[in-house]
C-alpha cells in the first residue's frame, strides 16, 4: 500500500470520515425525537450515534424504537431503561416514577421492539469514538459525575472521545495529557468544540426527551469526525402534547426526575 507523508495510506486518505448526529435518552418522547432527527438531517449528517435509553418515562415507546430502528447507519447502545424494559435489569433499582412507567412499557412493547432492545450492545467503539450509556467502566449503571470517576474511566476506553448519556446533563470533560489534570464544563447551546489531538474527551450529549439541567428543550449534537469538531444544540418541541399523552396513559409526570 502506498504511504502518504503523514503515515496514512492512499486508500485511507481518500475515505471521508462520518459526520455523526448524536442523541441520547429519548425516553419514549416522540415529539422531542422527531424535532431532533429533523434538525440533525438539516445539519447534513450521514451517520447517527445513540447513547441509549430509547424507552422509559414517556408515552411512545414503540414509535420511538421504530423511528430509531428505521434510521440508516445508526449505531445504538443499550441504556438502563432499555435493559429493564426487556427483562435484563431488575426494576427495583429505579425510582417510583421510572418503575411505574417501566412496567407499563414492558406491557405495551411489541415483541419485535423488545427483541431489538434486548440485542443492543453495551458499548460501541468506532474509528475515533466510543459510545456507552452510563460510563465505559460500567455502561448500564454508573453515573459519571465526579472528577475521580472521570479520571478512572479514561482507562476504560481507547479512543480520543467517548460519548455518554444517562445523567441527562450535558457537559464535556477534557483530559489534557500535557497538564495531567482534567477540566469539566457544562455544554452551552450552539457551542462548538474543536477536539485537539493531544487531549482526550468524555462528552455527555444530554437528553432528547427529559433534560435535567433546568432547560426543558431537547438536546442533540453533531460530531464531524473528519474535522474532529463537535457542535451542541437545544431545540424546542411540543412538550404539552407529550404531557397530554402521558396524562391519557396515566403515566406519572415529575419534572427533572433523578
Ligand atoms: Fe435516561
Amino acid at each position: 500500500m502506498k504511504k502518504n507523508g503523514d503515515g496514512s495510506n492512499t486508500s485511507e486518505k481518500n475515505v471521508k470520515r462520518p459526520h455523526f448526529g448524536i442523541f441520547s435518552d429519548v425516553h419514549s418522547n416522540l415529539e422531542a425525537l422527531s424535532v431532533v432527527l429533523e434538525h440533525l438531517e438539516h445539519q447534513g449528517v450521514n451517520s447517527y450515534l445513540c447513547c441509549g435509553d430509547i424507552v422509559g418515562y414517556g408515552p411512545n415507546p414503540n414509535e420511538c424504537v421504530e423511528k430509531v430502528r428505521s434510521i440508516k447507519d445508526c449505531f445504538v447502545v443499550m441504556g438502563n431503561h432499555d435493559a429493564a424494559s426487556c427483562g435484563l435489569k431488575d426494576t427495583a433499582w429505579f425510582n417510583k416514577y421510572a418503575r411505574a412507567t417501566l412496567h407499563w412499557t414492558e406491557n405495551v412493547l411489541k415483541e419485535e421492539n423488545r427483541d431489538y432492545l434486548y440485542r443492543l450492545p453495551r458499548m460501541i467503539t468506532g474509528d475515533n469514538y466510543t459510545i456507552v450509556h452510563g460510563s465505559p467502566r460500567d455502561p448500564l449503571n454508573e453515573y459519571l459525575l465526579e472528577e475521580k470517576q472521570f479520571l478512572e474511566n479514561l482507562g476504560y476506553f481507547g479512543t480520543q472521545v467517548c460519548f455518554i448519556g444517562h445523567s441527562h446533563i450535558p457537559f464535556v470533560v477534557l483530559s489534557q495529557s500535557s497538564k495531567g489534570g482534567i477540566e469539566i464544563k457544562r455544554l452551552r447551546e450552539n457551542e462548538t468544540i474543536k477536539l485537539l489531538p493531544e487531549n482526550r474527551y468524555i462528552i455527555n450529549v444530554g437528553s432528547v426527551g427529559q433534560p435535567r439541567d433546568k432547560d426543558p428543550r431537547a438536546c442533540c449534537a453533531v460530531f464531524n469526525s473528519e474535522e474532529t469538531e463537535f457542535n451542541f444544540f437545544r431545540l424546542e418541541y411540543e412538550i404539552n402534547k407529550t404531557q397530554e399523552k402521558m396524562h391519557e396513559a396515566k403515566l406519572l409526570w415529575k419534572r427533572y426526575q433523578t
